[in-house]
């Protein structure tokens, strides 16, 4: 299982030990949670933040773009040197252009859908992408319940892979713990986000290791 820890539920006065343990630890990426406040009811941080953590990152960045027109930020985020671009299909009303405009710049393109958005909306975009991320919460905090059916969305998109010889990988982002991450393996998640079960564990370094060992 691949591991992605998410930054938002780190100690952001403790920024630069909080990414070296994520240096430090079985992490296959970093998670950045990017909110603007209008797409989703909160603010998180932007580019210059990323800019620092990209400096003493040693693990690739996964950006989680939280906002309406992600497409105006492709070539701030390749500088940065981010290496997954992800857009929520509900943000981009050009969604095929955002995807191509991603990897144009040399990053891998990623799609999220939020949970009332239905697996089979991906059909016709399913193939150019490099991953698709289930959100199993509404977007837009931390620490929240995990969604069931997404489990069962989770079991469908890996069906629609395989029916269409895409290669995307499966993501899964919200309430992800040791056991709705054991849930999520067993359904084809090939990438689980965990915030809080993470930053909020006394070890850490154990946390990412029981979801990577999964
Ligand atoms: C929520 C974010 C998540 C969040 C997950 O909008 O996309 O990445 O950090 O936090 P947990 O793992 O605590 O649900
Ligand atoms: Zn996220």
């Amino acid at each position: 299982m691949e591991v992605s820890p998410s930054l938002l539920s780190a100690d952001f006065a403790r920024l630069a030990d909080e990414i070296e343990m994520i240096n430090s630890s079985e992490a296959d990426m970093l998670h950045l949670d990017v909110m603007d406040g209008v797409f989703v009811p909160n603010i998180s941080f932007g580019f210059p933040v990323i800019k620092s953590v990209a400096k003493h990152c040693k693990k690739p960045l996964d950006a989680h773009l939280m906002i309406v027109e992600p497409q105006k930020w492709v070539s701030q985020l390749s500088e940065l040197g981010v290496r997954i671009m992800n857009v929520h299909q509900e943000a981009c009303s050009h969604l095929h252009r955002t995807i191509y405009q991603i990897k144009e710049a040399g990053m891998e393109a990623g799609v999220t859908i939020n949970p009332a958005t239905p697996v089979m909306l991906l059909q016709d975009i399913i193939r150019d992408v490099d991953l698709v991320l289930i959100m199993s919460v509404n977007p837009g905090f931390g620490g929240q319940k995990f969604i069931p059916h997404s489990v069962d969305k989770v079991r469908e998109l890996r069906a629609l892979i395989e029916r269409t010889g895409s290669k995307a990988k499966i993501q899964v982002d919200g309430g992800v713990n040791g056991e709705t991450g054991k849930l999520l393996a067993e359904a084809g998640a090939d990438n689980l986000v965990a915030g809080s079960y993470v930053f909020g564990a006394k070890d850490p370094h154990q946390a990412i290791s029981t979801l990577k060992h999964l």
